[in-house]
């Protein structure tokens, strides 16, 4: 492995509340990936973007984004946490909320308003969302106010994309489109996308790989590799079952 890639992690263990959330993690992900990050509740996929986002340390091991130790505030990587438009945020117009990126960071200061408004509505084009700018966000559908977290972690213009989620409230049909819009971006602003679901089967057309994550342990690996009964029971350590039909993917015998 190397530690020049876009990120990396080697012999990571994390212990929260006298609990191993990671023991012993290692991989790697090269620049333009697009891996999606399952596991069940609690695996501890959140943590893994706090410990990339620098709001966490691990208790042993190294991890490095871009080459360095993780930062916070660091504006190469762009973020959509799981939860989705804050409450407070709802009477907003959806240029606000995206511009809402700019802020906590380098990108923040000294920009005049036009600038921003340029950068702004740049972005909200990019995620097909233009024709709702100045929409308030409570009024927009999920999938619309996921496409403005889209445009909010873009705004950077980051070398990586960490989202978290992005897809639960989703039905198949928008999941797909969001999935499409991601994989426009990822060729066209060559970023490295890593993405939480609980969810393979929107990803499939998509991921490039999967990163797993139960018991404090990863597998990682194409999906045909990762997906399947025997990497999955090995990693609950419990029969887990895999299967195939339709081009879907059924997973069966554990919490997933
Ligand atoms: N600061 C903390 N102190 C103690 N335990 C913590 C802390 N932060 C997270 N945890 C625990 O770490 C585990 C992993 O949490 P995390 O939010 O990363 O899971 P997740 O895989 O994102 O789950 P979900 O699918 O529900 O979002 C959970 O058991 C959680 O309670
Ligand atoms: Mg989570």
């Amino acid at each position: 492995m190397d530690p020049q890639n876009v990120i990396f992690l080697d012999g990571v263990t994390v212990e929260l509340g006298g609990h191993a959330i990671f023991n012993d993690v290692s991989f790697s992900v090269e620049k333009g990936e697009f891996v999606a990050i399952l596991g069940p509740n609690g695996a501890g996929k959140t943590t893994l973007f706090k410990l990339l986002l620098g709001l966490l340390k691990p208790t042993k091991g190294d991890i490095r984004v871009l080459g360095a130790i993780p930062h916070r505030g660091d504006s190469n990587i762009g973020y959509a946490p799981q939860h989705r438009v804050l409450e407070t945020e709802l009477a907003l117009r959806a240029r606000d909320v995206v511009g809402f990126g700019l802020d906590g960071n380098k990108w923040g200061i000294g920009f005049g308003t036009s600038k921003r408004d340029k950068m702004i509505e740049a972005v909200l084009k990019e995620v097909d969302a233009y024709q709702f700018a100045n929409v308030p966000v409570g009024h927009l559908s999920g999938g619309e106010q996921q496409r403005l977290l889209i445009a909010q972690a873009l705004i950077t213009d980051p070398q990586i994309l960490l989202l978290d989620e992005p897809l639960s409230n989703l039905d198949i049909s928008h999941a797909q489109e969001i999935i499409s819009l991601l994989t426009e971006i990822a060729k066209h602003r060559c970023v490295t996308i890593m993405l939480i679901s609980h969810d393979i089967n929107p990803l499939l057309p998509a991921a490039h790989r999967v990163l797993y994550l139960a018991r404090g342990h990863s597998a990682m690996g194409t999906p045909d590799e990762v997906v399947t009964s025997a990497t999955l029971s090995k990693l609950y350590g419990a029969k887990v079952e895999v299967v195939r039909s339709g081009g879907h993917v059924f997973v069966a015998g554990a919490e997933i």
